[in-house]
């Protein structure tokens, strides 16, 4: 898809942006995890596309494997009420995860996922995100590499949705009315 978006979309960063984001991610990450052995874990479907251009940045040994949570949604708003959709396959127990997260909306997604990755007894647990929504805030979750903190807008391409549409788009756009 070019980037001539039709006049519902508008460009919030574009893939220049987000590239040199990744690449300051990968080199924070890296002065961690790079003889850690760690497992990359995606948060599916939205961290598709990230976490390809992450790990492509990340030049150490490491494992990866994704995880899907449904939350029941209604359009642009979700209920808070999370489950488990597609389990990881890895073990979990003494090793270092690093979750890699398209956006932290409220909070509710990692929060869940921080409860049900510490049962397993990691080494250490951190969480890697994209984008930011802290004024949405509902449940207190730690971000410790984040790309970008952004307003309360809805966005979508690089990997992130609305109604499934929208993932392929190389830049992040604000979807309007
Ligand atoms: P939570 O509200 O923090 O639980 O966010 C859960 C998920 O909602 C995120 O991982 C995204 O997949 C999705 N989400 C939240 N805000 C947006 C947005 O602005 N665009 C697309 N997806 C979003
Ligand atoms: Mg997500």
């Amino acid at each position: 898809m070019n980037t001539n978006y039709p006049d519902n979309l508008k460009i919030l960063y574009p893939k220049q942006e987000i590239e040199a984001a990744v690449i300051r991610l990968a080199a924070e990450i890296t002065r961690e995890y790079q003889a850690r052995n760690p497992l990359i874990l995606g948060v599916l479907k939205g961290s598709f596309i990230f976490m390809s251009d992450l790990v492509r940045r990340l030049e150490f040994p490491l494992e990866t494997d994704f995880v899907q949570l449904s939350s029941y949604s209604r359009g642009t708003e979700s209920s808070g009420k999370i489950k488990i959709s597609h389990d990881l396959k890895s073990p979990v127990a003494g090793r270092d995860v690093l979750v890699v997260e398209d956006i932290v909306d409220t909070g509710n997604s990692l929060a869940f996922l921080a409860d049900y990755l510490q049962k397993k007894n990691p080494e250490s647990l951190r969480f890697c995100c994209l984008l930011d929504k802290p004024s949405r805030r509902q449940m207190p979750v730690t971000v410790h590499y984040r790309g970008f903190t952004v307003s309360d807008k809805f966005v979508v391409g690089y990997g992130m949705d609305y109604a499934e549409q929208y993932r392929n788009l190389p830049d992040i756009c604000v979807l309007g009315e």
